[in-house]
């Protein structure tokens, strides 16, 4: 596939800001000047392609809630893009749609809040990132990154879970998404100024971080 970075935004269950989180990150890269095409793997809930359409975004998102993304998006991406941001599904329930997407992606960003019932998710989610490096053609491990999001500020919690879920050997970046009403209240509106938002910082220390050979 031409598309230099593909991102593809998972979590274990439902309701963990995947989708408010590709929502911001794409218009973040979008205001970036890249080219971006999001993917809407899930099509179910609040999902992207509804959100795009109802937020009449200047960027498009094209509906793929199927297994062999792997496949197919590589045809549908050709060279026009960029940046492909991917909002997967719940893997609990889609575990075939997440694999494929993570057997795609350059990166992979996992949103967390920095709660117990949270952080108890991420072994399932290195497990299939393991499972997907297993099938990729080419060996490549993604980029990993977890994004604490719904952040309360000031609150002990997101250092403790920032700390206890580095000594587990993931790379969590900088950037925190706090517990706001403008992301609460997102779905469905324009978004504006996502480059200004703690997404656009965490959209360039993505683009920073080094995909392993
Ligand atoms: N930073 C934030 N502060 C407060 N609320 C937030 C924040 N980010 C997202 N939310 C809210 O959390 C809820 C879940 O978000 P979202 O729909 O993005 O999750 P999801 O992981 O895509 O869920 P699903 O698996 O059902 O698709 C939504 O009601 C959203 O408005
Ligand atoms: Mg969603």
């Amino acid at each position: 596939m031409s598309a230099q970075i593909v991102i593809a935004v998972v979590n274990l269950k439902g309701g963990s800001t995947k989708t408010t989180t590709a929502a911001h990150l794409g218009s973040a890269l979008h205001e970036a000047d890249l080219r971006v095409l999001g993917v809407d793997a899930d099509g179910e809930n609040q999902h992207l392609a509804a959100w795009q359409t109802a937020g009449n975004w200047p960027w498009s998102v094209v509906g793929m809630a199927v297994p062999n993304l792997h496949k197919q998006l590589p045809g549908v991406v050709g060279d026009r893009y960029d940046v492909v941001v991917i909002d997967t599904p719940p893997m609990k329930e889609h575990r075939g749609v997440v694999l494929s997407a993570v057997r795609l992606a350059t990166h992979v960003v996992v949103p967390l809040a920095p709660t117990g019932i949270e952080y108890q998710q991420l072994p399932a989610v290195r497990s299939l990132i393991d499972d997907a490096a297993d099938l990729r053609p080419d060996g490549r491990k993604p980029v990993v990154a977890v994004l604490l999001t719904r952040c309360v500020p000031g609150a002990s919690s997101t250092g403790t879970y920032r700390d206890l879920i580095t000594a587990d050997g993931f790379t969590v970046l900088k950037a925190q998404v706090n517990r706001l009403e403008r992301f609460a209240q997102a779905f469905g509106d324009p978004i504006v100024g996502a480059a200004n938002t703690a997404y656009g910082d965490a959209a360039d220390e993505l683009l920073e971080l080094e995909v392993s050979a």
